[in-house]
């Protein structure tokens, strides 16, 4: 079961069995029930690896050859080899890897581009915007002013005549693309032809599906955006941060909205595992992934619409599914409590119509452990039917524990 250095020299057992416990059961609770969270997965051994390593000690402030510490020699390596490696992955002119988090580098992306008060373009919260797309409780909220957009009520769709009404009424100064819950791709031709038109530049927010674009499975923002942000932590499966790219003539702002201006020392350890997991998304065996995780996505989301459940916009195009399980007669909240004890992990989310909230799902984690189609008709199956009250729990929690020891994330 040991997947960490640490976990293996049973180092930290021996002085902390505490900690180590919790480790460990933490282990054994992601390997026994189905992680259907869209936005998690099972980083490589590699990548935990750099992360348990002893760049963690290091302190480096600064980019690659302007540190403001000693001993940056061989981080210096390290965070070149990443920002190369996401520059060759994506296509990009220029890479900044140190954000710690997705929000760290739309925080960091607003500093490049705006002052304080401009106005923003987003995806409204209460339609799949994330908090850092203008929630009043996070710093984008507080210091710009946020006009949401929203998805059609019927088909679940962006709505672009709204997106282009609203960009020529309120001239904003940056449109955001990008949402925590829209399982469709992006125009992203369309989001640069409506900035263009009025003068704004164009963020995406590409957290989810940047691992798609890694593996040729989703298109890329890149070519469209003045400044892509993302996390490096969902399909694409490094470890938790965030990342920013874009084109050449805004690096140097780029670079400075991260450091010095929102964040002090890049964390070593985190931009190794990066790199780490960069090299492995560069690989065939990432790309027949990325296919892997929208295929399986697809069937799953037939699937629960075939077992009575309304799946927003049809379909999908990606890892993400959100579902409204009403026709069964149970609402999001409910459901995410009753299939929470029967094994399956996953998220309410907001829904296009009306206050009822849905399920979010993501198909990334159990791609990664080897499930395919037959596993995803299973999950459908025996989802719908702990819904619908026709399985126990209980019973269930049973079948999901006997599924995910078949496909252990990190087996040996
Ligand atoms: C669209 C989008 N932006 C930003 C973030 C923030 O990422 P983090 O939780 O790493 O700050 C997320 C995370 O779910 C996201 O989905």
């Amino acid at each position: 079961m040991a997947v960490t250095p640490t976990l293996e020299t049973d180092v930290l057992r021996r002085q902390d069995p505490e900690i180590a416990d919790l480790l460990l059961g933490e282990l054994t609770r992601q390997s026994t029930t189905l992680q259907l969270i869209a936005a998690e997965n099972f980083t490589s051994p590699a990548v935990l690896a750099a992360l348990g390593s002893p760049l963690a000690n290091k302190y480096a402030e600064g980019y690659p050859g302007a540190r403001h510490h000693g001993g940056c020699e061989l981080v210096d390596v390290a965070e070149r080899l990443a920002v190369e490696r996401a520059k060759a992955l994506f296509g990009a002119e220029h890479a900044n890897v140190q954000s710690h988090s997705g929000s760290s580098a739309v925080l960091a992306a607003y500093a490049a581009l705006l002052r304080p008060g401009d106005t923003v373009l987003a995806l409204g919260l209460s339609y799949g915007g994330h908090l850092t797309h203008g929630s009043p409780a996070n710093f984008s909220g507080r210091w710009f002013d946020f006009v949401g957009y929203g998805v059609d009520a019927e088909t679940g769709l962006i709505d672009h005549d709204q997106v282009r009404h609203l960009a020529r009424n309120h001239r904003p100064k940056a449109i955001v693309c990008g949402s925590i819950a829209y399982p469709r791709h992006l125009d992203y031709a369309f989001f640069r032809e409506v900035s263009d038109e009025v003068g704004a530049y164009l963020i995406a927010d590409a957290a989810h599906p940047i691992g798609l674009v890694a593996g040729g499975a989703a298109p890329s923002p890149v070519p469209y955006a003045d400044v892509v942000c993302a996390t490096t932590h969902k399909v694409l499966r490094g470890p938790r941060g965030g990342m920013i790219l874009c084109g050449g003539e805004l690096a140097e702002r780029v670079d400075r909205a991260v450091f010095p201006f929102t964040q002090g020392g890049a964390q070593m350890h985190t931009i190794a595992a990066k790199a780490v997991a960069f090299g492995e998304a560069a690989t065939p065996a990432f790309g027949a992934y990325a296919h892997q995780v929208v295929a399986n996505a697809r069937v799953l989301a037939a699937q629960l619409v075939s077992e009575g459940l309304s799946v927003t916009t049809g379909g999908t195009d990606t890892h993400l599914i959100t579902t409204d399980p009403a026709p069964l007669g149970v609402d999001g909240r409910t459901a995410r409590g009753r299939l929470a004890g029967a094994g399956f992990v996953l998220d309410c989310c907001v829904l296009p119509h009306g206050d009822g909230r849905g399920l979010r799902l993501g198909t990334a984690a159990v791609t990664t452990q080897g499930m395919g189609e037959p596993e995803m008709v299973k999950i459908a199956a025996l989802l719908a039917s702990v819904l619908r009250g026709e399985t126990e729990p209980a019973a269930a929690r049973e079948e999901v524990r006997e599924l995910a020891g078949r496909f252990p994330p990190y087996p040996g």
